[in-house]
């Protein structure tokens, strides 16, 4: 199946295109860009001197069709003073089957000149610890799909270190501002479940025995990608619900969209936050 995303020559054209553009309407990159996923939304819409341009605007960059999704980067000022774009869109490999959809967007942010990628989504927790509504810290992931966006790259560099994928200082630092606003924060092992189905019970225990604390449809290729383009990489899960078969519930999307717009706004709170902390180990 071609691919329905940019590649190769005319995917280096785009970041080099994209880069230039976000250079002459905005300036100089700030150093943090974060990925809004599911649930995220408030953290943007938060922001001072917002500046905005449509991923339509931007060569190579998806259209994702996923609910809730605007596909916009918005540029701004967090209430803490701190400079960030933040990503309203990214794809899935459950869209298409393909797993570079994110190559573009993360490639023009680090030519533009971005440090750090802040990654969230929403997730399902394999742990009781964690229930819904509860933000866990990605340390580590598990990439069960066992896809990469870095296939059929040439050159040493896609033999890229994964062995700390997830920033130590930055976890330092976010757990550090939890523990001061007395919010738990644990840390934990993502699971990436290509989707769209949710899991069967029986899929759920097996990834809890491999070590996952939470499990979602996103992260993981992001996450690559952002380690081979030379990103420092950061993730806060917000937890929509129990992984299937640890409650009675039915796992559908209307229900994950529920949980996650009752906490998105105490989601945006912290990120803000983290974000103005990390900010001060750029
Ligand atoms: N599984 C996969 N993806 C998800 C879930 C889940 O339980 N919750 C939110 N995204």
């Amino acid at each position: 199946m071609s691919s329905p995303y940019l590649q190769g020559q005319a995917l280096a054209d785009a970041i080099a295109a994209g880069s230039e553009l976000l250079k002459s309407r905005f300036g100089a990159a700030p150093a943090q860009a974060v990925v809004l996923g599911s649930g995220w939304a408030a953290a943007s819409e938060r922001l001072s001197d917002v500046q905005r341009i449509s991923y339509a605007d931007l060569p190579g960059w998806p259209l994702p069709k996923v609910e809730g999704h605007v596909n916009e980067l918005v540029i701004g000022t967090t209430a803490g003073g701190t400079r960030v774009a933040m990503l309203r869109g990214r794809a899935h490999t459950y869209e298409s089957g393909d797993c570079t959809g994110m190559a573009a967007p993360i490639r023009t942010l680090k030519a533009w000149g971005v440090k750090t990628l802040v990654l969230t989504n929403a997730s399902g927790s394999l742990r009781k610890q964690n229930p819904p509504g509860s933000l866990v810290l990605i340390a580590d992931h598990l990439n069960i799909p066992q896809r990469s966006p870095l296939v059929g790259l040439p050159g040493s560099d896609r033999f890229c270190d994964m062995s700390v994928a997830y920033d130590k200082a930055l976890r330092k630092t976010a757990q550090a501002l939890a523990a001061e606003q007395g919010i738990p924060l644990n840390e934990g092992v993502y699971c990436w479940a290509l989707g769209p189905q949710f899991e069967t019970p029986a899929e759920i225990r097996m990834f809890a025995a491999f070590g996952a604390d939470a499990v979602g449809m996103s992260t993981v290729p992001d996450t690559i990608l952002a380690r081979h383009a030379g990103l420092r990489v950061a993730c806060l899960a917000l937890i929509t619900n129990m992984a299937a078969g640890m409650s009675d519930e039915a796992l559908t999307h209307d229900l994950t969209l529920k949980e996650a717009k009752a906490s998105g706004e105490r989601a945006a709170d912290f990120l803000s936050a983290v974000l103005d902390r990390f900010e001060a180990v750029q």
